[in-house]
C-alpha cells in the first residue's frame, strides 16, 4: 500500500508571522524537516506539498492518505523537529496496520490532540 503525506505549504510559521527569517512558511519548513527525517530513517513515504488544505485555523496542517486504509487530517503542528518526528512516527505506525486504525496506546505522544478528521479509505467507504 502507498501512503501519501501532504503538507500544507502555506501554513504560517507562527501565530505572529507567515514566514521565518529565511522567507519560508511554517509548512515549507515542516515539509523540509519531514523529508530529511524520512530519508534518514529510510521510511517509505511519499511526501508532497499543497497550498492550503482549508485547515488554516489548525496550522500547520498535514493530510495522511492511503489507497485503501483510513487516512487522517491533523494540525496544530509547529515547524520543529519534535513535531516532524511525531508525524513520521505516526505515519510508520499507520503503515504497520491493515486498515489504517492505529490503536490508541500506539499513538505517538506528540500526535495526541492533533487529529482533526478521519478520511475513510476506499474499502471503508464500500462497507457502510
Ligand atoms: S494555509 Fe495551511 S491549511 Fe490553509
Amino acid at each position: 500500500m502507498t501512503q501519501k503525506l501532504t503538507i500544507c505549504t502555506t501554513c504560517k510559521f507562527s501565530k505572529e508571522s507567515a514566514f521565518d527569517r529565511n522567507g519560508k512558511t511554517g509548512g515549507e519548513t515542516l515539509r523540509n524537516k519531514l523529508e530529511i527525517l524520512r530519508d534518514k530513517r529510510g521510511t517509505r513515504l511519499n511526501i508532497v506539498g499543497h497550498e492550503c488544505l482549508w485547515a488554516c485555523k489548525h496550522s500547520c496542517a498535514v493530510l495522511l492518505e492511503d489507497e485503501k486504509r483510513t487516512g487522517y487530517l491533523a494540525g496544530y503542528f509547529a515547524p520543529e523537529d519534535n513535531d516532524a518526528q511525531s508525524i513520521l512516527d505516526w505515519c510508520e505506525a499507520h503503515d504497520r496496520t491493515e486498515d489504517g486504525n492505529v490503536p490508541f496506546v500506539e499513538w505517538p505522544h506528540g500526535m495526541r490532540g492533533h487529529f482533526i478528521a478521519r478520511i475513510p479509505g476506499k474499502d471503508a467507504a464500500k462497507t457502510s
